[in-house]
């Protein structure tokens, strides 16, 4: 039976990519009923919010979504986009791998990072502090660590490294300055290392090393964890390392949903003349497959995917080449077979 798949097409070049991602999916055989729904000014279009209940609903209820880019409109009374689906749906884990397909300056990366998705610097917890007549003389912005979110964020980094047959889990914090947050976060991220010990190795970095080390030999990385701010600088590093946002798929793991979309945003600049690249989504879309079960297909489609890229006969524009969305799209579909 096929399974069900909210479909969130997006704003800008999101309704290209996800036009490509869908008859890619199609031509490799996948067995998904795709229930497309709006968000993001596209959402406002239909409904006037960017994220409807009915978008919300359908991913209650398939529990698997598949997400393009989207435009968080400014201005009062709309909610924030990503903060009502990770809200709704508890999304902690935020999971971004990127490895080398075409050797470049790095030729055998291969790392996959695990952020914390719903706590630290970014639960949006912030005030102005008054001083004298200035009532903003001072800003204050906190951030909340807490021993649940930090088990079950490590915990799922070694589980990942099991499940993927990976070999090391570098742990990155801040512990030296932020005694109390990052301190709380490494003490829970060391107890739980213990419980793996000689199934999958560990190691600590401090991020401002890390940030060095992924440049100068980012080889010897493999399953990265750490806190929500350092995670989304080092996500947009390390997708840097491979070749950049065309290439970058993300996924966003809860207690009771999963959310695939590209890294990347709307690309308001090459919206509407099929030149994107449909490839972070398609990737996503690969990680989707997994998730659902469906290995097969997920491997096929990667290596038609970077088969087509090796060649670098059919390539779009920020991959060097001068083709078009769907010629991308098809030249994938041929090497399918
Ligand atoms: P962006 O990622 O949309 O674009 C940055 C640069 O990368 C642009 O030059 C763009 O043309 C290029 N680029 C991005 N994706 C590409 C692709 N698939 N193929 C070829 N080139 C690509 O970032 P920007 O401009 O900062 O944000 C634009 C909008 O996207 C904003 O409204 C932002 O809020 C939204 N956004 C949404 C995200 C999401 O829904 N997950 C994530 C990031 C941004």
């Amino acid at each position: 039976m096929a399974t069900p798949v909210t479909l969130i097409p997006g704003d800008g070049i999101g309704p290209s990519i996800a036009d490509a991602t869908v008859r890619i999916l199609a031509a490799a055989g996948a067995d998904v009923e795709w229930d497309r729904q709006v968000a993001g000014m596209a959402g406002v279009a239909r409904w006037n919010d960017p994220i409807p209940d009915a978008t919300l609903d359908s991913i209650k209820r398939t529990r698997v979504a598949l997400k393009g880019p989207l435009e968080t409109p400014v201005g009062d009374g709309f909610r924030s986009i990503n903060v009502a689906l990770r809200k709704t749906f508890d999304l902690y884990a935020n999971v971004r791998p990127a490895y080398t397909i075409v050797p470049g300056r790095f030729n055998n990366v291969d790392i996959v990072l695990v952020r914390e998705n719903t706590e630290g610097l970014y639960i949006g917890v912030e005030h102005y502090v008054k001083i004298g007549d200035d009532p903003k003389a001072a800003a204050e912005s906190v951030a909340i660590i807490t021993r649940h979110g930090s088990e079950r964020i490590v915990r799922y980094a070694f589980e990942y490294a099991i499940a993927h047959n990976r070999k090391k889990v570098t742990l990155v914090h801040k512990a030296n300055i932020l005694k109390f947050s990052q301190g709380l976060f490494l003490d829970v991220g060391r107890m739980i290392a213990r419980e793996y010990e000689g199934r999958v190795q560990f190691e600590e970095r401090i991020i401002d090393a890390m940030a060095m080390h992924l440049v100068m030999r980012p080889e010897q990385f493999d399953v990265v964890v750490t806190t929500n701010l350092f995670g989304d600088i080092l996500s947009d590093e390390i997708s840097g390392l491979v070749g950049g946002l065309g290439l970058a798929p993300g996924a966003n793991f809860g207690t009771s949903a999963a959310i695939f979309e590209a890294v990347h945003g709307t690309a308001p600049d090459i919206a509407g003349k099929n030149i994107a690249n449909p490839g972070a989504l398609v990737l996503a879309a690969c990680m989707m497959l997994d998730h659902i079960g469906d290995r097969g297909r997920a491997t096929s489609i990667r290596n038609a995917f970077e088969g087509t890229i090796r060649d670098g006969l059919v390539l779009t524009r920020d991959l060097g080449g001068t083709s078009t969305t769907d010629q991308f799209t098809d030249a994938v579909i041929a090497r399918l077979g």
